[in-house]
């Protein structure tokens, strides 16, 4: 039987301009998420990306981080750690405040759910200027975590969060850039 052509991954990225401000491009995952073809070969091709690392669990960045990386830790056999926007965790948190290209937030963490020395792999949906990234890194180190990878569907490599995560330790890694 034929196998189905592979989809360009690419080309289901929607590129909004102005959004959510003047002058930003912004790339829209949704649908590519939207596509069943899309979204598997996603998945398939963060899980390439992660062939041979050492993983005990996944943890992404909500909101988008979090679809890839509870599919991506499904596929890989492992746990979810969900590192959340300020105010939705009902325990005490951990807290980091980060800036993005377009604006400020915070990310919050249950510390119980880490368990200590764990490989904890970092999953989102985009890098930009890697705010959002290392600040869960962050966060997962401050837990007692290894952080030392993470995994992107889309990287903007004019942003420099490549860089940046190196400079931290932690090696990048995004489907397409
Ligand atoms: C987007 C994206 C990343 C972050 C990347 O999230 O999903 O998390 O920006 O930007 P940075 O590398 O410059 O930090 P956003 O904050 O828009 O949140 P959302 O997923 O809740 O929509
Ligand atoms: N997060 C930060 N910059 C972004 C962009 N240009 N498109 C989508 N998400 C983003």
């Amino acid at each position: 039987p034929a196998t189905p052509p592979l989809p360009d991954l690419k080309a289901l990225v929607r590129t909004v301009p102005d959004f959510p401000a003047s002058g930003i491009l912004f790339r829209d995952v949704t649908t590519l998420m939207a596509d069943g073809a899309g979204l598997a070969g996603a998945i398939d091709a963060l899980a390439d990306l992660a062939a041979g690392l050492h993983v005990d669990a996944v943890a992404g960045i909500e909101a988008r981080g979090f679809i890839f990386g509870a599919a991506l830790a499904q596929k890989l056999g492992t746990g979810f750690v969900p590192l959340r926007k300020a105010g939705k965790l009902p325990v005490p948190t951990m807290g980091e405040d980060y800036a993005l290209e377009y604006g400020e937030a915070r990310l919050e963490l249950d510390p119980a759910i880490i368990r200590t020395g764990h490989s904890v792999l970092l999953v989102d949906d985009l890098l930009a200027t890697g705010g959002t990234a290392l600040a869960g890194a962050q966060l997962l180190r401050r837990a007692g975590a290894q952080c030392t990878h993470a995994m992107f569907v889309i990287d903007l490599p004019d942003l420099g969060g490549m860089a940046a995560l190196h400079e931290q330790g932690i090696e990048g890694r995004a489907v397409m850039a």
